[in-house]
């Protein structure tokens, strides 16, 4: 990685998340606001050439990896030429989606060498799935996991945890795992603008691992080597096909060895997940200025922790959330 991209705490930028648009085909509750949100208009938003454009910058400093979030990416109308051009550059290129469409898609995301493909499923109920995400397309979701683990893709599942909600479903989920070869993720409820996040909700690192020792025989479960910059702490059931993590941003954050940056729908280069300070890329893109002096100091701008959050207690105040952006319009 070039200087650019490396912070004053000696973290090196080299994944970079592309949010392509603000809008989603479902209504998670822990994503967005029961209202919903002020929307860009649309000249605010990236066209593809610039979505184009603005990641080569990036990857000509040395980013080697791309994820394509949203809102739900996969509605974008231009999602197949978008997938076409960033394939060119030389990223691993991934996805991260709710799936309800992507079986349209299987041709352009193989073709292009995307294989990398996370899921949002926050439980295996139709009933409880509705009541999640406010829409009844669970069928649709399972039916297209199925299918992309058949096509060979390297399928993670993201299961956001809510307390007296999913909890109770930790050990199906990792039964899933048995006989499908997915990493089940299990991810602590965060707090973002809107989606009435509190302390209490959230469903521990520690209260995962206590469900699965009640579950299964201490010599059954494995702590598995966990990827260099991984988002999670990777277990397995011995012998299952499968593995499942937990992403503890709550209680035990990997910022240590971030490397990440976001680029939102509307071009605003954020610096970490809980930051609410956002550098206007897109605007000094369209002004024809260079990008990289933007990019530069941004990055030098990153807080060592969760975007100044360094503490429980500060992630509790609910002002540092209501700065931030809602989870739909940053992409995860
Ligand atoms: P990989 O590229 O496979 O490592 O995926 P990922 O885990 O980075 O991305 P995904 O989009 O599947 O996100 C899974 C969960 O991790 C979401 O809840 C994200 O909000 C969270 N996450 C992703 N990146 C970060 C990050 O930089 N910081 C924190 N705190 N959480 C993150
Ligand atoms: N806390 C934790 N994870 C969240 N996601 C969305 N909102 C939250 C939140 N408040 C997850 C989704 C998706 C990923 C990109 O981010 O489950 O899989
Ligand atoms: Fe990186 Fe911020 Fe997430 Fe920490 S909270 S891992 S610094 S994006």
């Amino acid at each position: 990685t070039s200087k650019i991209l490396q912070d004053k705490h000696g973290r090196n930028h080299s994944y970079l998340r592309i949010s392509l648009i603000e809008r989603c085909n479902l209504r998670c509750t822990y994503c967005m606001p029961e209202a919903g949100v002020q929307l860009s208009p649309k000249s605010h938003l990236m066209t593809y050439e610039e979505v184009y454009s603005i990641a080569k910058t990036f990857v000509d400093q040395g980013v080697t990896k791309i994820r394509l979030t949203g809102g739900e990416p996969l509605i974008r109308k231009d999602i197949p030429v978008i997938i076409e051009k960033l394939a060119t550059l030389p990223v691993e290129l991934s996805i991260t989606t709710n799936a309800v469409i992507i079986d349209r898609f299987i041709d352009v995301l193989k073709d292009n060498g995307v294989k990398n493909i996370n899921i949002s499923l926050d439980s295996l109920k139709k009933e409880k799935f509705a009541s999640i995400t406010r829409r009844n397309q669970f069928d649709k979701v399972y039916e297209n996991i199925l299918m992309l683990i058949k096509e060979g893709f390297n399928v993670k599942i993201n299961a956001v945890l809510i307390k007296d909600f999913n909890e109770d479903e930790i050990v199906d989920f990792i039964q899933f795992t048995k006989a499908h070869p997915v990493s089940f993720r299990f991810i602590e409820f965060m707090p973002f603008d809107g989606n009435k996040w509190d302390m209490s909700k959230m469903v521990s690192y520690k209260d995962v691992m206590d469900r699965v020792h009640k579950a299964f025989l201490e010599n059954k479960i494995e702590r598995l080597q966990d990827a260099p910059n991984d988002t999670s702490k990777n277990y397995k059931i011995k012998g299952y096909a499968g593995s499942f993590a937990i992403i503890s941003s709550v209680t035990n954050p990997f910022c240590d060895s971030c490397n990440r940056l976001r680029l939102t729908a509307n071009g605003q280069l954020k610096n970490c997940l809980f930051s609410s300070g956002e550098s206007d890329i897109l605007g000094a893109f369209r002004a024809g200025k260079s990008i990289e002096p933007v990019i530069k100091k941004a990055v030098q701008a990153k807080h060592f922790m969760r975007g100044g959050m360094d503490t429980l207690e500060k992630l509790q105040e609910p002002k540092r959330h209501s700065n931030n952006r809602s989870m739909i319009t940053i992409g995860g």
